[in-house]
C-alpha cells in the first residue's frame, strides 16, 4: 500500500482493497457511512473528474480503479495502444479528493488466465457498439462485476458506483445487469463532459489529428440540431441530420439513431416526420481517422438519476 502525503492511497490487491475500504468506513464517524467507487481505465480526462467529483460529494469514502481490462478489447494492438498515464490520473484523483485508488495487475484480476465463466450481456448488446465490437460488453461486465465485488463494503454502508453517460449502452447493460443479478450497489448516471468545442471526451480523442478534431465536431453538431428540435416540438427529420454528417468527408458514420433510453429500441416512427413528443435518446457512433467517436444526447427528457 502506498500514498503520497496529499494523494491518493494506492492499492494493488482486493484483499488490500477490502481492508483499506473496511478501515475508510469505520473511521468515517456516520451511522451508516456510504462509499462510492468509480471504475476507470486510466487516461484520465475531465470526463473522469466529473464522476470522481459526483462520487466525493455524494460518499464518505471514495475508491477509483485503474485497470485496461485486456477482456473488452477485440484488437490486441488496440490494447497495446490504449494510453496509460498513472502519474497524472493518480493526481488528478488526489485533486478530486479521492481517498483510494485499485491499481490492480492482470494477474490480480485474473489470476487463472482469462476467465472461462463470463456475464453474458445478451441481446442489449447486440447492436450499436456490441455489434461493432464482438465480446467487447461481456468482458466489460465482466470486469465490472469483479470490481463491484472487490470493493463491495465488509462492514455495514450504503454503495454506489458512478458511471458516465457518454458509454449510454454500457450504462444500460450496467444498470440491467445489476438489477438481473441483484448486486447491492446503486448505479450513479453522471452527464458526459465536453470540450469547449462540443466534442465529448474521450481517452481517444488524442489520436486526431488537428484535422480530424475539427471534423469530428459534426458528431455534438448533429446531436444539438437533435436536441433543439426535440425541445421545440419539432419533427426529429434525423435524414437532413444525415446528410449533415455525409458532408464531413473525414467522418465515416456507423450508425445514427433515436432509441428508447431503457431498452435501446429503435423508436422510429415517432420521430421521423412527425412533431417529436416523449423521449428519447440519440446515439451515434462514427470514425474519424484511427478514432472510433461515439457520442449520445437525450431528447426530451432527462436522464434517470
Ligand atoms: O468505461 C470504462 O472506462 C470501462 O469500460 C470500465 C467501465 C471501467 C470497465 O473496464
Amino acid at each position: 500500500m502506498s500514498g503520497a502525503s496529499s494523494g491518493p492511497v494506492v492499492v494493488t490487491t482486493a484483499a488490500d482493497l477490502r481492508e483499506a475500504c473496511s478501515r475508510l468506513l469505520r473511521e468515517a464517524d456516520a451511522p451508516l457511512p456510504s462509499l462510492g467507487l468509480v471504475p476507470t481505465m486510466g487516461a484520465l480526462h475531465a470526463g473522469h473528474a466529473g464522476l470522481a467529483s459526483a462520487a466525493r460529494a455524494g460518499n464518505d469514502v471514495v475508491v477509483a480503479s485503474i485497470f485496461v481490462n485486456p477482456l473488452q478489447f477485440g484488437d490486441h494492438m488496440d490494447l497495446e495502444r490504449y494510453p496509460r498515464t498513472l502519474d497524472a490520473d493518480l493526481e488528478l484523483l488526489g485533486r478530486c479528493g479521492v481517498d483510494l485508488v485499485f491499481v490492480p495487475s492482470a494477474a490480480e484480476m485474473y489470476p487463472g488466465g482469462a476467465p472461462q465463466v463470463r456475464i453474458q450481456s445478451g441481446p442489449l448488446a447486440d447492436k450499436f457498439e456490441g455489434a461493432a465490437r464482438p465480446g467487447h460488453f461481456d468482458g466489460m461486465l465482466t470486469v465490472v462485476a469483479k470490481l463491484l465485488h472487490a470493493a463491495l463494503p465488509a462492514v455495514e454502508a450504503r454503495y454506489a458506483a458512478y458511471f458516465g453517460q457518454k458509454d449510454a449502452q454500457q450504462l444500460v447493460l450496467i444498470r440491467r445487469m445489476v438489477s438481473d443479478l441483484n448486486f447491492p450497489v446503486t448505479i450513479v448516471a453522471v452527464p458526459t463532459v465536453r470540450a469547449n468545442d462540443g466534442l465529448a471526451l474521450s481517452s481517444r480523442n488524442r489520436f486526431l489529428s488537428a484535422a480530424e478534431r475539427n471534423a469530428a465536431l459534426v458528431l455534438p453538431r448533429a446531436l444539438k440540431l437533435l436536441e433543439e428540435r426535440a425541445a421545440r416540438h419539432e419533427a426529429l427529420d434525423p435524414d437532413s441530420v444525415l446528410d449533415m454528417l455525409a458532408s464531413e468527408r473525414l467522418v465515416t458514420l456507423d450508425y445514427l439513431e433515436i432509441v428508447d433510453p431503457a431498452t435501446l429500441e429503435p423508436l422510429a416512427f415517432n420521430c421521423r416526420h412527425v412533431p417529436f413528443t416523449g423521449s428519447a435518446l440519440a446515439v451515434i457512433a462514427a470514425r474519424v481517422g484511427p478514432v472510433r467517436l461515439i457520442d449520445n444526447v437525450r431528447l426530451g427528457g432527462e436522464w434517470a438519476p
